[in-house]
């Protein structure tokens, strides 16, 4: 396994594997690496001849007062995971050499953008494709991997790819959970013991949600829902919807694939999660 800190020399040797005709696999993280990052790894090493992950904490998604500084950055235990599952490259840069003094360019995709966690987060999900956009560059990938727990991410990426012609695949992969159910997440180390125990409810609320989707008015699937929800311990629901699997938009009677999709605070933690629902 290599590591890589520089982003020139990252474009040289994915270039390299291009010429020699491998086929590259990239999985974007932040690090702070998990099981749900490992799935991704797992299924780059299914697909691909050579496996790039990247691990940036990218300051363009995060929002003035969020979690930048905080965010977990345990880089030495984050390598030792990439080595034990084989990952061919790790791409570490810093942040002045993704985005030097003068960066301008950025990439915005309208509308699917400013639903659901954009409403909350303004500038994430320009800040998220522009440096997927960058990574794409930098690897020559033939495929990248995303997680569905970010579903409105993936959908964003999906369109983008297909927007701007990039000829890499964009692989949707499935949401991996703690045995309680609950999504694993960089953010979960932020939770207390209590808090982590109370977060569980999120999975079967949705679970339950899936049952009444099939037979029962979808607002009133939806009210629900949130009045469990606002039951769990600390909680503050940012969104609770249950919206098109296509286009984000709210789902309604004709919907025959959506996604409950939810954000909430547990204490100072909020937490994504989402379940696919088809009739
Ligand atoms: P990060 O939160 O580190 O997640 C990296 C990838 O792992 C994302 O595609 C995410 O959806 C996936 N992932 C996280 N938890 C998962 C789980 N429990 N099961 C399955 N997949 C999971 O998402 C980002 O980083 C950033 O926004 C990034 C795409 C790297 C751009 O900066």
């Amino acid at each position: 396994m290599k590591v890589v800190k520089n982003v020139l020399q990252m474009q040289k040797i994915a270039l390299k594997h291009l010429q020699n005709g491998d086929e590259i696999g990239l999985v974007p993280t932040m690090g702070a690496l998990h099981e749900g990052h490992v799935s991704l790894f797992l299924k780059s090493k299914r697909n691909d001849d050579i496996t790039i992950v990247s691990m940036f904490v990218n300051p363009m998604q995060f929002g003035p007062n969020e979690d930048y500084l905080k965010y977990p950055r345990p880089i030495e235990k984050d390598l030792e995971i990439c080595e034990k599952n084989h990952v061919d490259y790790v791409f570490v840069p810093p942040a002045n050499d993704m985005f030097p003094q003068g960066y301008e360019t950025f990439v915005e995709v309208k509308f699917l953008q400013d639903v659901l966690c954009g409403l909350f987060r303004p500038i994430h999900f320009r800040g998220v494709a522009t440096v997927i956009v960058k990574l794409l560059n930098v690897s020559y990938a033939n495929r990248a991997y995303f997680g569905m727990k970010d579903f409105q991410q993936f959908k964003i990426i999906e369109k983008m790819a297909k927007d701007l012609n990039f000829k890499t695949k964009i692989i949707p992969c499935p949401i991996v959970r703690e045995r309680s159910g609950l999504a694993i997440s960089s953010r979960n180390c932020y939770l207390s013991a209590d808090e982590k125990n109370a977060s569980r409810n999120i999975f079967k609320i949705l679970k339950e949600a899936l049952q009444d989707f099939k037979n029962k008015d979808l607002n009133l699937v939806k009210r629900n829902a949130v009045s469990k929800l606002k039951k769990i311990m600390n909680s503050k629901i940012d969104y609770a919807e249950i919206v098109n699997f296509n286009d984000l938009l709210i789902a309604d009677k004709a919907t025959k694939k959506a996604v409950f999709a939810i954000a909430i605070w547990i204490g100072k933690t909020r937490l994504l999660d989402n379940i696919v629902m088809i009739k």
